[in-house]
């Protein structure tokens, strides 16, 4: 059956489909022998022979859903112009090429999710598909009830109004306070931007929930891969009862050293 060629390529598990887009303007994809720029370009993944930079591109594949704590100060792509470390780097002895869904900040460490099922990471990062993310905040000086009612209204940015984000304090010290910020859109560092507008100086970000999904106590830079269980909840595939996590480490939320 033909299929738009950016389709094949990400179910395929080369890159996503907007990066696959990217490679076939770029003239890095060919058909039978044929390059192709054309973005509306379809093909039969199984009777055609598809490559990318010349290297013939499997339609058999293995499908992998992995969980990564991601450190500070690593990039969230396959490779950086700039030189500076990449999050694939911290993946080792898994042969499969893959791919983050959707991105956290250079400076922002925690729950990543990486794949190479392009339909997968389709539909959660598709903006109908409202999966609740959860992040551990530290701010410098304090968080007044004030503060906390801006968030969680939602709060004035320059592409418009957030929706409203959960806050729940976590632990206030002499200079700092942990909370958590709950959203459900994926704007472009819209953590960070949502505490600028408050007014709020944010020292750390960290990821610690995806859906149903916990970062646990999985150490920084390691990973685990999700059981299919887990990947079908997560795309929406199977529901999970409001409030169930799912998770192989144990806690929920760990308090935060005081410093
Ligand atoms: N919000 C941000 O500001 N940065 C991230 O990395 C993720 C969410």
């Amino acid at each position: 059956m033909q299929e738009r060629l950016q389709k094949i390529l990400s179910g395929a598990g080369v890159t996503s489909r907007r990066a696959a887009e990217v490679m076939i303007t770029e003239g890095r994809v060919s058909v039978n022998g044929v390059t192709v720029t054309e973005l509306g370009s379809k093909a039969d993944p199984e009777k055609d022979k598809i490559a990318v930079d010349g290297k013939p591109v499997s339609m058999q594949k293995n499908k992998i859903y992995l969980l990564l704590n991601k450190p500070a100060g690593y990039v969230t792509t396959m490779s950086d112009p700039d030189g500076r470390p990449v999050i694939t780097e911290l993946i080792k002895g898994i042969p499969e090429r893959l791919y983050p869904v959707g991105r956290l900040d250079f400076n922002t460490e925690g729950l990543l999710l990486l794949t190479n099922d392009g339909d997968w990471a389709n539909k959660l990062a598709h903006p109908s598909h409202e999966v609740e993310k959860e992040y551990l905040v530290k701010i410098r000086g304090v968080l007044g009830s004030d503060k906390i009612a801006l968030l969680s209204g939602g709060i004035q940015l320059e592409d418009g109004m957030t929706a409203p984000a959960k806050i729940e304090l976590i632990r206030a010290l002499e200079k700092n306070v942990w909370f958590t910020m709950t959203i459900h859109e994926g704007r472009y560092r819209q953590v960070r931007r949502m505490c600028e507008a408050a007014e709020l100086p944010l020292v750390k970000l960290k990821r610690i929930r995806y859906g149903n999904i916990l970062l646990g106590d999985l150490k920084t830079g390691e990973y685990r891969l999700l059981d299919p269980a887990e990947a079908r909840m997560l795309a929406g595939v199977e529901k999970k009862p409001r409030g169930e996590q799912m998770t192989k480490a144990a806690p929920v939320r760990k308090r935060p050293k005081s410093r």
